[in-house]
């Protein structure tokens, strides 16, 4: 059972161009050591504006030859309940900042396009591996990741890999979210974090008492976190 109180290693970066390609070098060394044990490497992709330039690095670095995209299967940690076209898709992100090369990743998503909203969530679950070998988060300034937001039921969820989140406070409200499960089942987590705006949501998400109910982004806690110095600067301790 993953111990949950323990912090995983926390790296501070002077800037987001530094942060940006300190994660890409993490995750980039974690993709060759999967493929080198493994054939198939899963990671599973959050939204917003921080991690697009990550997602482009490590484009660039299949273009590089230094991995093989085609032996890499893409997922979404989040996704809003809106067709893959539309502006606010994580889908679109990815696709935009990832899936333009050649040999490119599988990519495997909730559809937005799905009449049933609710049923998508278990047919997006029934298509995720056991256990991803990494999932990349984010993190808001009232602490929540992926789209699990403070005090909403998803928080809860024990059972289901994948929930419904039909309030979400961050617009679009309808969204799906890996759960509580499918986090603590995950081979790795890595958060990127950047900005003086969740600073505070940071330092709750590390130092503060357990309690994922009211800071969600604590489920990733085990991980391995990226944050640039204006989002470090309410942390009582830094790793460098
Ligand atoms: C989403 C994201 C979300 C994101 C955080 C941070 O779909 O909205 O997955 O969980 O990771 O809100 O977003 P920023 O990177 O834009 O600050």
């Amino acid at each position: 059972m993953t111990s949950f109180e323990t912090v995983g290693d926390v790296h501070v970066a002077p800037n987001l161009e530094e942060l940006t390609d300190a994660a890409a070098d993490w995750i980039l060394t974690r993709i060759r050591g999967v493929l080198a044990e493994r054939e198939r490497c899963s990671i599973a992709l959050s939204g917003g504006a921080t991690p697009g330039p990550v997602y482009r690095r490590l484009a660039q670095d299949a273009l590089d030859n230094r991995y093989d995209g085609s032996r890499l299967d893409l997922f979404l940690a989040d996704e809003r309940c809106v067709p893959p076209d539309d502006e606010d898709s994580n889908a679109g992100l990815v696709r935009e900042h990832w899936l333009d090369i050649d040999p490119r990743p599988t990519f495997v998503r909730p559809r937005g396009e799905a009449a049933d909203h609710v049923q998508e969530a278990g047919v997006y679950a029934g298509k995720l591996p056991d256990a991803l070998d990494l999932v990349v988060l984010g993190i808001g300034p009232d602490g929540h990741t992926a789209s699990l937001f403070p005090g909403s039921d998803a928080v809860r969820e024990a059972e289901r890999r994948v929930v419904y989140v039909g309030d979400s406070p961050k617009p679009p409200p309808e969204r799906w979210s890996l759960s509580p499960r499918a986090l603590d089942d995950a081979r790795e987590l890595v958060t990127i974090v950047a900005g003086a705006a969740k600073s505070d949501a940071l330092a709750r998400a590390l130092e503060s008492p357990w309690n994922p109910l009211e800071t969600p982004a604590q489920l990733a806690r085990r991980g391995t976190w990226f944050v640039d110095a204006e989002a470090a600067s309410a942390l009582t301790r830094q790793s460098r």
